[in-house]
Formats: structure tokens, sequence, C-alpha cells
């Protein structure tokens, strides 16, 4: 073969490779824009009769959370039961394509436990979808299971909420897995943390680092 045509023919395969690369990724980020995130976009809900530090660390740029089944809600007059949740309020959106993206981790033995949600929805639900964890899998609220063996290792979570078509994604590790409806609503917006539900562990923990939130312009 000529010089000439190994070049074209390897010129080829390179711009295939290329476009296959930025088109069919594992990166569900593709086509979104990154916000700003920081201290100004969240706070954290924790049991009304305690102080933040006992619920929640910030070290080396991973959130703790934990609570325990016992604990108090996060008001007084709440029927809910206990939380530690990071709430992203700073990006409360009511269209668009919005995009959560974090490595999530969760101690062996934390169950019966929201970890993450899509908050709004119309009542009587106010959430569209909780990621929970129950018998030790990551699970579409305490339903189908999205993620088996969840225990004691970091996992990469993207959920992409499309909210004119009422559209959830779920990826594990860059894998798409999981896709359902929204639960309507007029505002959504992120959370992650622990949140008890039903059955839940005594102690219920769960990390959280790079925490990114996107937006589809
Ligand atoms: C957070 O980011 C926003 C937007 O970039 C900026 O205006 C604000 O000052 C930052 N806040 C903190 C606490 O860093
Ligand atoms: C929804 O939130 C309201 C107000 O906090 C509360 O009274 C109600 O129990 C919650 N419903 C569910 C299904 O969690
Ligand atoms: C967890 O496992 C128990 C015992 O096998 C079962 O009864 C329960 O339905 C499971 N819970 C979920 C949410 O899968
Ligand atoms: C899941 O939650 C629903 C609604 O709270 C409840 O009716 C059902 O029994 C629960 N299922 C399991 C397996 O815990």
């Amino acid at each position: 073969m000529g010089i000439h045509v190994q070049f074209a023919l390897w010129s080829i395969a390179f711009s295939l490779c290329t476009w296959l690369a930025s088109g069919w990724s594992n990166d569900p980020t593709h086509g979104f824009i990154e916000l700003p995130f920081n201290t100004s976009f969240y706070h954290i809900q924790k049991p009304y009769d305690l102080p933040e530090e006992q619920r929640y660390s910030f070290i080396n740029g991973v959130h703790k959370l934990w609570v325990f089944s016992t604990d108090k809600p996060l008001s007084r007059n709440s029927p809910t039961k206990p939380r530690s949740e990071i709430i992203i309020s700073g990006y409360t959106y009511s269209s668009g394509v919005w995009q959560f993206e974090a490595y999530g981790y969760v101690p062996c033995g934390t169950s019966g436990v929201s970890v993450m949600q899509v908050f709004g929805a119309t009542l009587p639900h106010n959430t569209s979808l909780i990621l929970g964890v129950y018998n030790g899998s990551l699970s579409y609220f305490n339903a189908s299971v999205i993620f088996p063996e969840v225990y004691d290792k970091w996992f990469k979570l993207n959920v992409i909420h499309q909210v004119e078509t009422r559209k959830l994604k779920i990826y594990i590790n860059g894998i798409f897995k999981y896709e359902t409806l929204d639960r309507g609503g007029t505002f959504h917006y992120f959370k992650c943390g622990v949140y008890a539900q039903d059955y839940a562990s005594y102690y219920m923990e769960s990390r959280w680092k790079g925490i990114r939130v996107f937006k589809k312009m």
C-alpha cells in the first residue's frame, strides 16, 4: 500500500474513533453545560435539635451524611422521618433538561433509606425519584433494583431529568441503567444524603464527592 493510502485509511479510522468517542461515549454529560456549584447552591437538612456537625462533615472533598432512625425530623412539626441531606436548593427548576452527577458511597448496614432524590411531585407524592438502598441494592424507591451490591464501594451516579417529557434516566458508572417518568410537580431540585424510609436501619450513612450540576442549553 502506498504511504498516502495508508495515511488516508489511518485518518478515516482516527476520525471515526473521535466521532464515536464524542457521540457514543460513556459520558452522560456530553452536550450539557456544567453550572457553578459551591456552598451558595446547597445547604444541609438535619434533625432540628442538633447542630449540623453532629450529622454532616465535609473533609478532603467528601460530604459525609449520617442519621439515626431515632433522630428528630428536619423541623419541629414535620411528620417526616429523620434525614441528613444536601439540598441543592440553588438550582430549583421547572423546565429544561437537568443533570446531577456525583460519586456516592454507602457503607454496609445502611438500609431502608433514600440516598438521592429528585424532589418535587404532584401530591400526595413529594418526590419524583428516590434512589433507595434496600437489602444491599440501590433501587428505584423500594422497588426495581438499579445497582445490586452497592455497599462499600464508590460508584458514579448520573441522573438526567427532562422536565417536558417527564423522563428520568439513571446511569451508574457511565452506563445507562434505568428510565422512568417523574411524578409531576411544578418545581424540582436534587438532594443526596440519607433520609429514613420504611424499615430503616438504626444507623444510616452515605458519602458524596464530585457533585456537579449540568443543564442542557
Ligand atoms: C459560588 O459561585 C457563584 C457563581 O460562580 C459565585 O457568584 C459565588 O460568589 C460563589 N460563592 C462562594 C461561597 O464561593
Ligand atoms: C410530603 O410533605 C408533607 C409536608 O412536609 C408531609 O406532610 C407529607 O407527609 C409528605 N408526604 C410524603 C408522601 O412524604
Ligand atoms: C428485602 O428482602 C426481604 C427478605 O428477602 C424482602 O421481604 C423485602 O421485600 C426486600 N425488600 C425490598 C425493598 O426489596
Ligand atoms: C414499598 O413501598 C410501598 C409504599 O410505601 C409499600 O406499599 C410496599 O409495601 C413497599 N414494598 C416493600 C417491598 O417494602
